[in-house]
């Protein structure tokens, strides 16, 4: 049965393929097939071929480097900071290459070109669709002035293990936020027109499981089933694809045994087929010529031929395409009508972005980091911070009070904008200590450990005296930007270096302790969470970073992100997730039974018999979505608008809440869901809806969601979308693990 519809699957594919060729449905196909027929096959060949060498070029370009351009060899380049050559290669190009067709420049505009905004994942902390949005159309309007029209984000990789370097990337763990912010980012980055010379086209990245790699290590594999596959790993990049994303690209890893740039059920039939993708696909770097030590492809030729037969359209870096195509198409082992299709999605892409007619960058230098940009990094960096912890309401400090500001990351212009950001400019930097001194804030600086995985004790006794004379501690630690992202996974995930015991030193003072962690990651705290009052994640927080710390330290504003993804208490417990499944043995909270309080020789027994572990329990150190503010919110009354969903009767979800406290204040109102029984089994929730509301002290809101059929669809091991009749649980919280629930039932 699977054969024959893979066989129709290919044979529309070819029909499609012949119909893009011999009849052009419209004006822009028409160009692509006329443009086609004039090409040579080395200058098809040569829009595969994606060159990343030209960033380590000094001064002159090669003459080499030239010719290729001229001769057709190169479609796109990555990583040209120059932009001279920039516009010199692109001169070329469109005046001497045999069909002047345009090169597109790309690079890792991750979050933020010059301006920078919060890594990744403190963006998803904000849920904030439009703050996502605000980051991606500053990044595109700083980077085109320098020819940049092709970033390599948004990345969208699940990701559900801390240990994994690159969860600084992600959207977090859970796919309904992540796809709501995919949507934000591919317009952001691509703008309203993508031929607006500020538009940079998206490249929704890793394709595909990148995020699953075993135990947190990088470019490892990841075994998916394909209930999850679709139900977690996809809907992003469905989301990415429906929201207009031009390209994808490959990722390093293995699925299943398939690495994916030779994924030709992935690249082809759920691509194309299914998501109905008509832009291009690139490999990651090398992971072409990669499939080789996967164990996957025999040698460079036979990596060109998995690849160029799954639907990959072009190659980065590596020189498998350019060097075999030729060859495998003589031998008959891929087709010319293949390479035309591939080379079509990319022509597609090029005239869509209006190159043949404005192929110059146009530069609007004077944008770099404008007022208003910062204006919003600054606010991002506010709605994505997560306030963990928050004893006696030590923050805000509402108070004039002196301060000592200890710790590694307080005045570290480069490490606070993280991960991927290799044309942000420290000197634009604010860093925590900038902005108190501009603020005329009461402050004694001793940083006590001068990076973060310092491990001298040498400059201990300064910052305890300097804590001795304070009022109270704002201790600014973490991670430096290296300790997270490609290839920077770690086994232990608690503050590095010497800042766990000079914490401890500081505790003994009596004063109390405000943490702020700036990160690539969640951080366990185990070991000091008693000894500070207050935890306040930055994550690695971006240009503003400080500003923004200040003006939530002293209250002008509140943190406003929730945690996108499960704060574990050890490393021990990853991978840890929200949506995870009940076994046969739920946990009994009452029956658990902590490892210390086991007898002395006691008899062998399945102790409390549910699933957990014996020294740490069950529970996160913070939940999925977690996160506190400056006043309290109580929800009341939650209610469903009828017992029974059917397919023409949605059902609306409502709470009413209320801000109890003293200052106005926001919360993001969370729905989760659960299909108590299903012919696979269900997560125990999964996030359905969510609403960021704004009160001010005693005003009251009644909050509502619909949820259709739809909502509650869910892909099976057959890869087939149902929904079953049956009763479905529903919450209404301030997190996943909260929530006031109703039922109602599909029947
Ligand atoms: C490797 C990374 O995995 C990918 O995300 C990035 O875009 C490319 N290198 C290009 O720098």
């Amino acid at each position: 049965m699977k054969k024959i519809y893979v066989f129709i699957c290919m044979l529309v594919c070819v029909l499609m393929a012949c119909k893009k060729e011999q009849q052009p449905t419209n004006e822009l196909e028409t160009e692509v097939s006329e443009l086609l027929s004039k090409m040579t096959l080395d200058e098809k060949i040569g829009q595969l071929n994606l060159r990343g060498t030209s960033s380590r070029v000094k001064g002159q370009l090669p003459d080499s480097l030239k010719q290729a351009v001229r001769d057709g060899k190169i479609g796109a380049f990555l990583n040209v900071t120059n932009t001279e050559h920039v516009d010199e290669l692109q001169r070329i190009a469109v005046e001497e290459s045999p069909n002047k067709i345009p090169l597109i420049f790309a690079r890792d505009v991750i979050h933020g070109y010059k301006t920078i905004f919060p890594i990744p994942l403190g963006m998803a902390a904000s849920w904030d669709a439009q703050v996502a949005k605000n980051s991606s159309r500053v990044a595109a309007i700083e980077a085109s002035s320098f020819g940049i029209r092709w970033t390599f984000a948004p990345m969208l990789d699940i990701a559900r293990d801390s240990r994994w370097g690159r969860i600084a990337e992600s959207p977090g763990e859970d796919p309904f936020l992540a796809s709501n912010l995919t949507k934000a980012y591919v317009e952001g980055f691509q703008g309203d027109s993508l031929n607006d010379p500020t538009s940079m086209i998206a490249c929704a990245k890793h394709f595909i499981g990148y995020g699953a790699a075993i135990g947190g290590r990088d470019y490892n594999t990841a075994i998916i089933s394909d209930a999850q596959l679709h139900n977690i790993y996809l809907p992003p990049f469905k989301s990415a694809v429906d929201a207009g994303s031009q390209t994808l690209m490959t990722s390093f890893n293995e699925m299943n045994g398939i690495p994916a740039s030779g994924d030709r059920r992935m690249l082809t039939t759920v691509l194309r087929e299914e998501f109905g993708f008509d832009g291009f696909v690139v490999s990651d770097w090398e992971s072409v010529e990669e499939m080789i030590p996967h164990g996957f492809a025999t040698d460079l030729k036979h990596a060109a031929e998995l690849s160029l037969n799954a639907g990959l359209n072009m190659e980065m870096t590596s020189k498998a395409f350019e060097k075999y195509t030729k060859n495998l198409l003589k031998e008959g082992k891929i087709t010319e009508t293949q390479i035309n299709s591939l080379v079509a999605d990319i022509l597609r892409v090029k005239l869509r972005m209006g190159l043949f007619e404005k192929p110059y960058r146009v530069d609007k230098s004077d944008n770099l980091y404008a007022d208003a940009h910062l204006q919003m990094a600054k606010e991002a960096a506010i709605e994505s911070s997560v306030l963990l912890k928050n004893k006696n309401n030590v923050l805000p400090i509402t108070t004039r009070k002196k301060i000592a500001v200890i710790g590694p990351l307080a005045d570290k212009p480069r490490e606070q904008l993280g991960t991927w950001t290799f044309d942000g400019d420290g000197t634009y930097t604010k860093t925590p200590i900038n902005a108190f001194q501009s603020n005329n804030v009461n402050y004694n600086f001793v940083e006590g450990l001068s990076y973060s995985r310092d491990k001298s004790t040498k400059d201990f006794s300064k910052a305890v005296a300097a804590a001795k004379n304070s009022d109270v501690i704002v201790f600014i630690g973490g991670e430096e930007a290296i300790l997270s992202g490609e290839a920077h996974s770690r086994a232990n995930i608690n503050l590095p270096g010497a800042q766990e015991q000079l914490i401890k030193e500081l505790a003994k003072t009596g004063k109390p302790i405000v943490l702020i962690i700036m990160a690539g990651r969640p951080i366990t705290l185990g070991n000091i969470l008693k000894d500070v009052d207050a935890v306040l994640m930055t994550w690695h927080p971006g240009t503003m970073g400080g500003p923004a710390i200040h003006d939530m330290i002293f209250g002008i504003a509140e943190p406003k992100g929730r945690l996108p993804v499960t704060w574990p208490k050890v490393a021990g417990q990853l991978p840890l997730f929200y949506n995870h499944k009940n076994t046969g043995r739920p946990v009994i909270p009452e029956e658990f039974v902590q490892m210390d309080s086991i007898p002395i020789g006691a008899w062998q027994s399945s102790l409390g018999n549910t699933t957990h572990y014996l020294d740490v329990g069950y529970l996160p150190q913070y939940p999925f979505g977690y996160g506190l503010g400056y006043t309290k919110f109580v929800y009341s009354k939650t209610a469903v608008s009828s017992s029974t969903i059917t397919k023409n009767n949605d059902i609306m979800v409502k709470v009413i809440v209320t801000n109890v406290g003293e200052r106005k204040g926001t919360d993001i109102v969370q729905l989760y869901v659960q299909d108590v029984v299903g012919r696979i089994t269900r997560p125990v929730r999964e996030l359905k809806g969510y609403q960021k509301v704004t009160l001010e002290p005693n005003e009251q809101k009644e909050v509502t969601f619909t949820l259709s059929l739809d909502d509650l669809k869910y892909y099976d091991n057959q890869e087939k979308l149902n929904v079953e009749k049956g009763e479905f649980k529903v919450w209404i919280g301030q997190n996943s693990a909260v929530g006031i629930s109703a039922k109602f039932s599909y029947e």
